[in-house]
């Protein structure tokens, strides 16, 4: 299978994308942040974009916000190393205050760019089970604005052979105050991680179509 410009592998994208000008945050981060993980792989994890550990290091969810979703994998029974984990941005969007670097959302248009890196490992990866960890994550993939407290949770048809699951991002867990609303709020998002553990392992296909959140709910096995 040849994807963009030749590549046929994982490992030809993420060299191409090492040197990606797409859109102008190429110039801010350190590095370009490919996903990582199997291919094929069943599961796909889909967050934002790297953060200022992640820009360092070059691998996605390294930081505070991964060893969150660590967490929340572990106590869902998903092995990262089983998954494909990844951003709808490749770059670190940021602005420096003082020593620090903080973070800044990505426009719609900048996910937009980036969502040719995402489709490519889509089709290489081609997981059966894709989930999307917030509003960046879900506008990258359904091409939308996306409601998350609307949406979470309901498995919906994304293509005849794949369901989508949103979700929160586990940053947002980072921020809530308050230990019994932070554990409650960590318990939903381990509870979401485990609906798509479990439509990785059935047999019921979606529709074929963006099903609306009630007939997917149905849907899903
Ligand atoms: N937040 C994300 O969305 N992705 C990362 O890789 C790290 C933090």
């Amino acid at each position: 299978m040849s994807v963009s410009g030749g590549a046929k592998t994982l490992a030809e994208v993420r060299g191409q994308a090492a040197s990606c000008s797409r859109c102008s945050l190429f110039r801010l981060g350190t590095q370009t942040v490919f996903g990582e993980g199997p291919a094929p792989a069943a599961l796909m994890l889909v967050g934002e974009q790297p953060g200022d550990q992640e820009d360092r290091q070059g691998r996605p969810f390294v930081g505070p916000a991964g060893r969150m979703l660590a967490k929340a994998l572990a106590a869902a029974g998903i092995d990262r190393s089983q998954i494909y984990v990844t951003n709808a941005v490749k770059h670190f969007k940021n602005v420096p205050r003082g020593k620090r670097r903080i973070h800044q959302k990505p426009t719609a248009g900048e996910i937009d760019s980036c969502k040719w890196w995402l489709d490519l490992e889509l089709k290489l990866v081609r997981p059966r089970i894709v989930v999307a960890l917030g509003a960046s994550a879900g506008r990258a993939l359904l091409g939308r604005p996306v409601k998350i407290a609307k949406a979470r949770g309901r498995p919906v048809a994304f293509g005849a052979e794949r369901w989508l699951v949103v979700t929160i991002h586990p940053s947002l867990l980072l921020r809530i105050e308050g230990a019994g609303k932070k554990a409650e709020a960590l318990e939903r998002f381990i509870e979401e991680l485990r609906i798509a553990k479990k439509l990785t392992s059935g047999r019921s296909r979606p529709l074929g179509r963006m099903a609306s959140s009630s007939t997917s709910a149905r849907n899903a096995p």
